[in-house]
């Protein structure tokens, strides 16, 4: 490959994507790569979307989005198919010949935080199948450092006759606000040479309104880590507090609020457990890559072992308190409201509540779930509103902070549950306030909150009225 041919393939790529003219080939159209395609069809780019599974390629044909709750998502696919821009496929022979592709498929980890890179390679084959002339690669999934300038460079560089740029754009868009953050937030492009991560930005640019910083691959790639590491580091921070304050007897919640009153500390909070398909695994992602290198971070370690560790923290509490009423096991009910990994959601990949659930059905707790918003039931029995979850119930666990269930009347609520003894309100968000939660005559509980006292159990009023 000469110097002219890189600067004249690199020309003719700038220019096709600043024109608009460049086809645009997203392999993966699930939560990162739908809205992606439909931003970068409403950009002006002919995209294909082509996904594995003819399944969702079929709703999406049929006009309807794969997951609920993202706000602008409906309106960018009903614009998209009447402007003809995008087209969902899952006929492989429809990206071929395509100017840019884009890879956003899993990567998942495998049991001990080892990624899982099959996806990828499979999407890389598909797109060496597909070259037929230079073209600019972008991995938008989420990868352990080192893979876009190794492994991805070096399998597309088996293309020896044809030039390809490669970059990573890795996405940090949160499910719940995809559209407006992948359109406004921060982005960050590691090329695997200057020309690559040049034309990356200039893609990205044409619909993105945030700030693009563009550096080499690596950095790219270990910026995302870090910043989930981070968030996952200030959790696992929250939950030990939380853990200290049960112990001693004080309320976490009323601790970290006023500790962040001070203007440098910044407390997350504390909860039943971290989910989601990227903080569960992209600190595992960064302190593998470490570990090979003989560095071992240990309290990013110590951090997913404590977040991994609060759903096995509630049940134990919610199981002692069933125990301390005297009732029986396999006479109790829990119910579980909200099974998605975070409020706002629909998705309940590596959901906090999913553990929690099935902790408590191995514990011979009988359990009911509702969610508003996502129907994974995790096991327990699936209900269609809260009140008929928390039917006879002597325990309710708010396990997602969705925001239907601030608006929950726990008085009500409370009329549905058992009638024969104290009914805890388990609160595993940290979403109520323990005076309105009393009131409504239950025994207040949570993440963080004073452990249970015997006394808290007299007294807790009993309501009257069942639902019909
Ligand atoms: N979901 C998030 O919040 C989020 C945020 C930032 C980054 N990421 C990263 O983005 C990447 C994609 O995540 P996602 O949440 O969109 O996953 P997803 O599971 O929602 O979607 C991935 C899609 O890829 C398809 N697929 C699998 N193999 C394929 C192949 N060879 N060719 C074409 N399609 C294929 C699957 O059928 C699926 O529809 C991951 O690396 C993830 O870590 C996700």
């Amino acid at each position: 490959m000469t110097d002219s041919r890189t600067a004249s393939s690199f020309a003719r790529l700038l220019k096709v994507i600043n024109k608009r003219e460049a086809r645009v080939a997203v392999l993966g159209q699930g939560y990162i790569g739908f809205p992606l395609s439909l931003l970068l069809a409403k950009a002006g780019f002919r995209v294909v979307g082509y996904d594995i599974n003819s399944q969702l390629v079929q709703r999406l044909k049929a006009g309807l989005t794969p997951f609920s709750g993202e706000t602008g998502l409906d309106d960018l696919l009903m614009a998209a198919k009447r402007s003809g821009e995008y087209s969902p496929t899952s006929n492989a022979s429809e990206i071929r010949g395509s100017d840019v592709y884009v890879i956003a498929v899993p990567t998942p980890r495998i049991n001990g935080g080892e990624p899982d890179l099959s996806y990828l390679r499979s999407a890389l084959e598909l797109v060496k199948a597909s070259v037929d002339r230079d073209c600019l690669v972008v991995v938008e999934s989420t990868v352990p450092p080192g893979t876009t300038a190794g492994l991805v460079a070096r399998e597309l560089a088996k293309l020896s006759w044809a030039k390809i740029f490669v970059a990573h754009c890795p996405e940090r868009a949160m499910p719940g606000k995809l559209i407006e953050e992948l359109t406004h937030a921060h982005r960050v492009i590691g090329g695997v040479d200057e020309e690559s991560g040049r034309l990356a930005q200039e893609l990205y640019a044409s619909f993105s309104e945030g700030k693009i910083t563009v550096t080499d691959a690596l950095t790219a790639e270990v910026v995302k880590l870090v910043e989930n590491t981070y968030r996952d580091v200030n959790i696992a921070l929250a939950n030990e507090i939380a853990r200290i304050c049960s112990a001693l007897g004080v309320s976490a919640r009323r601790v970290i609020e006023i500790a962040n009153m001070h203007p440098r500390v910044a407390i997350l909070r504390p909860g039943i457990g971290v989910g989601g398909s990227c903080l569960t695994k992209d600190p595992l992602f960064l302190a593998n890559a470490s570990m090979e290198r003989g560095y071992v971070p240990e309290l990013i370690l110590r951090a997913r072992g404590i977040n991994e560790s609060m759903p096995e923290l509630a049940a134990r509490e919610i199981l002692d308190f069933i125990e301390s009423t005297e009732r029986s096991r396999s006479q109790a009910v829990v119910a579980v409201l909200g099974t998605a990994y975070k409020g706002g959601v629909s998705d309940a990949r590596g959901s906090p509540a999913g553990q929690l659930i099935r902790l408590l059905l191995s514990g011979g707790v009988e359990v009911r779930a509702y969610d508003p918003r996502c129907r994974e039931s995790f096991g327990a029995e699936m209900t269609n509103d809260p009140y008929e979850a928390a039917k006879g119930a002597c325990c309710v666990v708010l396990a997602t902070d969705h925001p239907e269930f601030y608006e929950l009347s726990l008085t009500s609520l409370r009329e549905y549950c058992a009638q024969d003894g104290p009914v805890l309100l388990y609160d595993g968000r940290l979403v109520f306030r323990r005076e309105i939660v009393e009131k409504a005559g239950f025994v207040y509980s949570g993440i963080g909150e004073p452990s249970l006292r015997p006394s808290a159990l007299i007294g807790a009023r009993v309501g009257t009225r069942q639902r019909a």
